[in-house]
């Protein structure tokens, strides 16, 4: 980890996964508090004003980015989709830390995530087999590697209800379930998390943070040489809905119903 004064604001990167949109406004809704209230003169709170810069991407544009300027804080929010699988804009990410764990070539290197800092929110759904796959997998995927979880309330403190995560490494992820079964709505539970990083999570980690930085730019390279070619093809998240990435959604179930139709046709010709 490289280090900076302490003085320079600490930057938070805000990185996201999202199908359907839900995790990629939390993270938008959060940067905005943060910002509203820990930098700018009209905040709120007080505590920690003019101290953060704050910015979002998606998980995996920010893993093709070949920026190497490492963030002090990390907040990774992500849903799973499909059948446990990464929603838009992770996939790339989920894809290199799943290659770590079968171990394809980076066994031995599992120290690329040290002196990252992340909190995390996962979203998911319990009426699902592969409830909260992916945003465990991308927990444990970064902790293994070396990164260090800065804890914030699951489903567990705010509600006093179980996040069902039995993972020891994940303890201190958001968890916010679809099917409201906490007793809260997923909205709540986002809406509870986000509230309590802005006046809680955030403020507390400014007060202990020395001025370091991580050095993002050894996990990205590596990134690169597990992923090849496929790091410079993966399209954008939700907002950037356009070329073949996005239609091919809408358009390959088309197909299917025009070619499934036109059999159906020629069968009762
Ligand atoms: C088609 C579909 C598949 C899903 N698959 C999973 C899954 O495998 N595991 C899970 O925990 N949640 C699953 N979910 C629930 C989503 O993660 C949940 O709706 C979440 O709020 C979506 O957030 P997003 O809009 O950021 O993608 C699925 C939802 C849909 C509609």
């Amino acid at each position: 980890m490289s280090s900076s004064s302490s003085s320079s604001p600490l930057a938070i990167k805000i990185i996201y996964g999202s199908q359907t949109g839900n995790s990629q406004s939390a993270a938008f809704t959060l940067q905005s508090r943060l910002l509203s209230d820990l930098s700018s003169s009209s905040g709120t709170s007080g505590q920690g004003k003019g101290q953060v810069d704050v910015t979002v991407e998606n998980c995996d544009d920010w893993l093709s980015d070949t920026s190497t300027d490492g963030g002090g804080l990390y907040i990774v929010i992500t849903s799973s989709y499909g059948n446990g699988q990464a929603p838009l804009g992770c996939r790339l990410l989920r894809q290199y830390l799943d290659a770590l764990r079968i171990g394809r070539g980076v066994e031995e290197d599992n120290t690329t995530c040290q002196g990252m800092n992340f909190m995390m929110l996962g979203l998911g759904s319990r009426d699902y087999r592969t409830w909260f796959k992916n945003p465990r997998t991308v927990c444990e995927g970064l902790v293994g590697l070396g990164g260090n979880l800065v804890p914030t309330p699951s489903c567990e403190s705010v509600d006093g209800s179980s996040s069902g995560l039995e993972s020891a490494k994940c303890k201190g992820v958001g968890v916010a379930d679809a099917t409201g079964g906490g007793g809260k709505r997923q909205e709540e539970v986002v809406e509870d998390w986000i509230k309590h990083v802005v006046s809680k999570g955030v403020p507390e980690f400014l007060e202990g943070w020395s001025g370091g930085r991580w050095d993002e730019g050894r996990f990205k390279r590596r990134a690169r040489e597990v992923l090849g070619e496929e790091i410079g093809g993966e399209e954008g998240g939700v907002e950037e809905g356009k070329g073949v990435g996005m239609w091919r959604y809408v358009l390959v179930p088309i197909l299917l119903a025009v070619l499934a139709g036109g059999i159906a046709w020629k069968g009762s010709a």
